[in-house]
C-alpha cells in the first residue's frame, strides 16, 4: 500500500509499505477513504518529537472496515467508521473513568505518534481495540458527511475538549489564541455552547476570516497586543457598561497553539510562553485557563536548554492570587465523539468549514510543506483515497 513516511526533519515521502495484518484477534483494518494532515504532525515534520525517520505518519482516519480479528464483535467487514487518535483498551482504570487519554494498557498510545501503532496517512490502517477505537458511522464514503466525520478522529473533539479544559459555560467570553484547525474548532464549539463572545487571535488573514465567518472576532495580533485590543473592544460593549473594572478580561483563556509559539514580534523565532502570559494578562479572576496546543517533556529541536526539558518560566504568583484553573493535556477522544457525531448528524453542527484542501496521497509532501509554511489557505488538508 502507499504511506505517508517521515524521512526526518522537514521530509516525508510516499512510499510503497506493507500492508497491516490483524496481529490480535481484537484488531481491525480499516480501508482509508479520507485521513487528515494534523498540526500535531507537523511536530514529527519539524524533528521535533522521538519519532524515529521510517515511521508513517498520521492519527485522523475515516474509512471502511476491511476485515476484523475473530474476537471482534461491534463492527464488521463494510462498516463506516471514524477511528481515534488515543490507541485506547477501554478496560482499564483511565479508560472506564473516560480518560483514554492515559490508557494504562497501551501506555497513553497514539496513532503514527505515540507507542507502536502505524499512522493513518495510508492506504489501509491497523486498528487495536477495534471494539473501543472505531466510531460507528452512518452514510457512506463521499457522501455529505465526509469531510465532517474524518474530523471526529481528533480535531472536533480536541476543540470542544479544549472548551471543557476552559470551562466554558453559556453565557461566558472566551478568548482563543490560534486560528489553526483547533482553535477555530474551539471558538465554533464555544459558539455551539452558548458563549456570549468569542475572539480568536492570530496573524494569518485566511484563517482569522474563517473565525469571523463562524461569528468569532478575529483580532489580528500584528495591529497591537491581542490583551490590549480584547479589553478594547469589550469596553465599547454596552452589554459590560458598568461591570466592575477587575472583569474587563475574559472568563475563558484557550491557547490552542502550544510550545511553538511564534514570537509577536519577530514571527521567526518561537516564544513558548507568550500565550500563557497573554492569558494570565487577559483572563479575568477566577477563570479559567484550558491549555490545549502541545507541550512535550523533551523537545530536541527547542531553542533553549530549559526547552529541551519542557521548562518554562510562567507567571505562577499571578495566577495563583487570581484563583485562575488551569486544565492541560492531550484529548480523550471518545469522551466526545459520540455526541459530537451526532450534533454533526443531526445537523447542528458542520465542523468540515476548516477544510481547506482535498488532496491525493502523492501530494502529501508538497501539502506538508506548505502547510508548515502556513502558507495563506492551507488551514486543514484532507488526503483522499479512490
Ligand atoms: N491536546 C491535544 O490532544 C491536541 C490534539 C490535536 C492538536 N493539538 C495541538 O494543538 C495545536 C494547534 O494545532 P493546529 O492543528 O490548529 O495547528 P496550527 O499550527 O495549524 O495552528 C496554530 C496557529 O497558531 C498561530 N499562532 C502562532 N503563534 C501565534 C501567536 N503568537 N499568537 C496568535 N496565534 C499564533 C499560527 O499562525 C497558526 O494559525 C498544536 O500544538 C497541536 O499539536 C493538541
Ligand atoms: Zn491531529
Ligand atoms: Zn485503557
Amino acid at each position: 500500500m502507499k504511506a505517508v513516511v517521515y524521512k526526518g526533519p522537514g521530509k516525508v515521502r510516499v512510499e510503497e509499505v506493507n500492508d497491516p495484518k490483524i496481529v490480535h484477534p481484537g484488531d481491525a483494518i480499516i480501508r482509508l477513504t479520507s485521513s487528515a494532515i494534523c498540526g500535531s504532525d507537523l511536530h514529527m515534520y519539524e524533528g521535533r518529537t522521538a519519532v524515529k525517520p521510517g515511521s508513517i505518519l498520521g492519527h485522523e482516519p475515516l474509512g471502511v472496515v476491511e476485515k476484523t480479528g475473530d474476537a471482534v464483535v461491534s463492527v464488521k467487514k463494510g462498516d463506516r467508521v471514524a477511528v481515534t487518535f488515543n490507541i485506547a483498551c477501554g478496560y482499564c482504570d483511565n479508560c472506564v473513568r473516560g480518560y483514554t487519554n492515559a490508557c494504562l494498557t497501551t501506555t497513553a498510545g497514539s496513532l503514527g505518534f505515540v507507542g507502536p501503532y502505524g499512522g493513518a496517512q495510508a492506504e489501509y490502517l491497523r486498528v487495536p481495540f477495534a471494539d473501543f477505537n472505531c466510531i460507528k458511522l452512518p452514510g457512506t464514503p463521499g457522501d455529505k458527511w465526509e469531510d465532517d466525520f474524518v474530523l471526529l478522529a481528533d480535531i472536533f473533539p480536541t476543540g470542544f475538549h479544549a472548551t471543557e479544559l476552559a470551562m466554558v459555560m453559556p453565557g461566558m467570553d472566551v478568548a482563543v489564541y490560534g486560528a489553526g484547525p483547533v482553535g477555530l474548532l474551539a471558538a465554533y464549539s464555544a459558539i455551539l455552547k452558548g458563549a456570549s463572545q468569542v475572539y480568536v487571535v492570530d496573524y494569518i488573514p485566511e484563517r482569522l476570516r474563517k473565525a469571523k465567518k463562524i461569528g468569532a472576532m478575529p483580532i489580528d495580533f500584528t495591529k497591537g497586543d491581542p490583551v490590549d485590543q480584547i479589553r478594547t473592544i469589550k469596553a465599547g460593549n454596552p452589554a459590560n457598561t458598568g461591570k466592575d473594572a477587575m472583569m474587563s478580561g475574559v472568563m475563558c483563556g484557550i491557547d490552542a497553539i502550544g510550545y511553538q509559539v511564534r514570537d509577536r514580534k519577530n514571527p521567526r523565532e518561537e516564544n513558548p510562553t507568550q500565550i500563557i502570559d497573554d492569558l494570565v494578562r487577559l483572563v479575568n479572576p477566577t477563570g479559567h485557563l484550558g491549555i490545549i496546543g502541545v507541550f512535550l517533556p523533551e523537545d530536541p529541536g527547542a531553542p533553549t536548554d530549559d526547552g529541551k526539558q519542557g521548562n518554562f518560566m510562567i507567571p505562577w504568583g499571578k495566577i495563583w492570587i487570581n484563583g485562575l484553573t488551569i486544565g492541560t493535556g492531550v484529548t480523550p477522544v471518545k469522551k466526545h465523539a459520540l455526541n459530537l457525531r451526532d450534533l454533526i448528524i443531526t445537523g447542528k453542527a458542520k465542523p468540515s468549514f476548516i477544510v481547506s484542501h482535498r488532496i491525493p496521497i502523492e501530494d502529501a509532501p508538497e501539502a506538508y510543506q506548505k502547510f508548515d509554511e502556513r502558507y495563506d489557505g492551507y488551514t486543514k488538508v484532507v488526503i483522499k483515497f479512490e
